[in-house]
């Protein structure tokens, strides 16, 4: 097998910015609230013109440039995302067309805010069995899209934003060591967003009921999410016969900083190991970790040779972490 890993990081938010200060018009809630509960400060809301595609096709050439490889060279993209502008035709299709990459097959990957490390970890595997020479994987969201902006408990949380890797062969000992996915559809109904199910056979009598929205179980996901975070790191690193002191740098899913803070004491790490941007951008789910990769990447938290663990809960539930020599 060939050693597969991340070459390119990219990423793309929108320009408007929506501070707590500005959700304190729009629902009865406030910045200290959000702030202490969250470690939330702002988030981006696209813009008329900005889609999940849109931003997802940014993302991917800014990961293209940053890899230095044509779009022509990618023969796999996989996008990562659970607010996809159509049920079909894919975004990754879509991203396919517009980025110009023929010989690349595409398909979307619906698991939540895990759904990049699921991502990140299928293209790896293609990679290493030969079946792919470069991949992108591509986490995309439009989160806004489908907060209640009326229920204080969800639509302080959410942000829209788009971040992407290519993944191509590596040289031995880099590229991905270990990785864990997993999941409880006995947890589904705590975290969900109605699709079909909720639309009656008989449309013309019901009509469609509008707008989905995001419900949430905030408690029940907290505590699942603390746990698995911290679980689902010892896995892949026991998978990668690496102990916790070997990581440089943890990158977890950005959903609440006390969900970080408590998973970096389950597993007895510093924070200064910890990469920390929740409060710029908010949970971008499928877009979290890969925007959070190229920050780090870019500042010099990640640097070549860098052990990195990326972790992630979300819906489904579903868990999914991978160890990489970078
Ligand atoms: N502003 C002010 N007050 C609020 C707000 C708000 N935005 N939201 C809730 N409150 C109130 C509640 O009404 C409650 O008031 P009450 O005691 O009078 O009933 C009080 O604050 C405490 O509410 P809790 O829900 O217990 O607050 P908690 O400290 O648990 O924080 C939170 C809530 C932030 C949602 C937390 O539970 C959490 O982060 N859960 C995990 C969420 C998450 O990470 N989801 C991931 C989704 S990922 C995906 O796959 C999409």
């Amino acid at each position: 097998m060939k050693a597969a890993g991340i070459i390119g990081l990219g990423s793309y938010v929108p320009e408007k910015v929506l501070t707590n200060f500005d959700l304190e018009k729009l629902v009865d809630t406030n910045d200290e609230w959000i702030t202490t509960r969250t470690g939330i400060k702002e988030r981006r809301v696209a813009a008329v013109h900005e889609t999940t595609t849109t931003m997802a096709i940014e993302a991917a050439k800014t990961a293209l440039a940053d890899a230095n490889i044509s779009a022509s060279e990618v023969d796999l993209i996989i996008v990562a995302t659970v607010t996809p502008d159509y049920f079909f035709p894919s975004t990754a299709c879509q991203v396919q067309h517009a980025i110009g990459s023929p010989k690349a097959a595409a398909f979307d990957l619906f698991v939540g805010c895990t759904g990049f490390v699921y991502g990140v970890v299928t293209a790896c595997h293609f990679v290493q069995s030969g079946s792919a020479n470069c991949a992108l994987v591509i986490g995309s969201e439009t989160l806004t899209r489908i907060v209640d902006w009326t229920d204080r408990k969800t639509c302080v949380l959410f942000g829209d934003g788009a971040g992407a890797a290519v993944i191509a062969p590596v040289s031995d000992g880099r590229g991905l060591l270990g990785f864990d996915l997993g999941s409880d559809g006995s947890g589904g109904p705590l975290l969900k967003v109605e699709a079909l199910q909720s639309c009656p056979a008989d449309f013309s009598r019901f009509g469609f009921s509008g707008r989905p929205t995001i419900y949430m179980n905030g408690n029940e996901v907290f505590k699942f999410a603390v746990r698995v975070m911290a679980d689902s790191t010892l896995a892949a690193l026991q998978r990668a016969d690496l102990t916790i002191n070997d990581v440089d740098l943890i990158v977890p899913h950005q959903a609440n900083i006390r969900i970080i803070d408590a998973a970096a004491r389950r597993l007895g790490v510093p924070m200064e190991k910890i990469f920390v941007n929740v409060d710029k951008y908010g949970n971008t789910s499928a877009a979290s970790i890969p925007i959070a990769m190229d920050e780090a990447r870019r500042n010099g938290s990640i640097k070549d040779g860098s052990i990195v663990v990326a972790v992630s809960f979300g819906a489904g539930l579903s868990w999914a972490s991978f160890v990489m020599r970078m």
